[in-house]
């Protein structure tokens, strides 16, 4: 998508020396536009569990090059035990978004029977840029799938702006480009399909206030900023037309697993009748996992994320403020599980299919056991 005019994907190999690669640091957005440089699987490790990357796309391709760089750094006959731990290292970043896992079991499974450091560095490149362009490819599929489902809500409402609410963020930032629930607001957007999205704010490392409403800005997309709590309240006047979410792993009877208050939009949206649909690369489905609540693992962050809030100063310095006593406890699960009874479909780049198994099968056949 585009900063200032120029494009940028979230993560890319630097064109001058080829064992760097570049990220925007997403800790310093909306006020500052850092990129960070990448070479070591340290390197790699730290930038996920720290959450300079985040979304599950984007920490799959960043832990796909992580793979990358290192076969740059293996050698002699202990190349495959060194991508082993590097893969295991990886793997321990963040436990929840499935596309971690993927993309380091894809790199191994290419990489771990190649004969020379040679051919696994250069299969580890392309393995890597591979899984960035399919996510964009598959982002921009969501895109014109969804778009027709905005379309039709549009042609209802006679062309009044079409409401939808999102969570967190499930944009270009989170994924290598366009995103997955933004990608058809984009491209709703973009065909003159009018929208307006409800941000919601999302406690505590606020990715909505900081990420969906830059990005939407960006765009030039309309968007309201609202607190975590007042979707319920815009469901029940009539203010929210579709709720449209990313997930971080999808199990094969469609229970997705989401930034934490998903779950209650869910409910809300079923009490008032509203639309909700969950956009998602197929990269984000654990296969092996049926029951959300009881398989997927969530992610326990520091409890100081909740107590402190970080933001900017009136001299646009980084400020970070504590808004609790200093000795109380806090807990911070970083996800929660909807379950599939509450989601109307999920869209994918194959298309747009109930969250059941058999429907999910019927765009996924090799999947069948
Ligand atoms: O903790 P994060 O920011 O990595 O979590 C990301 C999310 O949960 C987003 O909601 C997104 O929908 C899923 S990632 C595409």
């Amino acid at each position: 998508m585009k900063i200032n005019g120029r494009h940028y994907r979230t993560i890319w190999l630097d064109n001058d020396d080829p064992g760097l690669v570049r990220i925007i640091d997403q800790r310093r957005l909306p006020h500052a536009l850092v990129l960070e440089d990448l070479r070591t699987v340290d390197d790699f490790c730290r930038a996920i569990k720290e959450m300079h990357v985040r979304g599950a796309g984007l920490i799959g391709a960043t832990a796909g090059f992580a793979m990358y760089s290192a076969t740059l750094a293996a050698c002699g006959d202990d190349c495959n035990q060194f991508l082993q731990q590097a893969a295991a290292a990886l793997k321990a970043t963040r436990p929840t978004a499935s596309n971690l896992a993927w993309a380091v079991e894809r790199q191994l499974a290419t990489l771990l029977p190649l004969e020379t450091l040679a051919a696994k560095q250069a299969a580890a490149k392309a393995t890597a840029q591979a899984i960035a362009d399919e996510d964009a490819a598959a982002c921009r599929m969501i895109g014109e799938h969804g778009r027709e489902l905005i379309a039709a809500i549009s042609r209802r409402k006679g062309g009044q702006p079409v409401n939808i609410l999102t969570h967190c963020n499930a944009g270009w930032l989170a994924f290598v480009d366009y995103g997955s629930a933004t990608a058809p607001i984009y491209a709703a957007h973009q065909a003159g399909i009018p929208v307006h999205v409800w941000v919601d704010e999302t406690r505590p490392w606020l990715q909505g206030a900081r990420l969906t409403a830059w990005e939407l800005a960006g765009e030039g997309v309309p968007h309201t900023l609202i607190t975590d709590n007042a979707g319920g309240h815009l469901m029940q006047h009539g203010k929210v037309d579709l709720v449209l979410v990313g997930t971080d792993r999808t199990t094969r009877q469609g229970d997705v697993a989401n930034k934490i208050g998903t779950y209650l939009k869910a409910l809300a949206a079923q009490d008032n009748s509203v639309p909700f649909y969950v956009a998602l690369p197929s990269s984000t489905f654990d296969w092996h996992c049926r029951d959300g609540v009881r398989e997927i693992p969530i992610e326990e962050r520091s409890g100081d994320e909740v107590k402190f809030v970080t933001g900017v100063n009136h001299q646009g310095l980084d400020q970070e403020v504590l808004v609790a006593p200093a000795a109380t406890p806090a807990a911070n699960p970083g996800f929660d599980v909807t379950p599939a009874r509450l989601i109307t479909a999920l869209i994918s780049e194959r298309g747009i299919m109930k969250a059941e198994e058999a429907e999910i099968l019927r765009l996924y056949p090799e999947q069948q056991r």
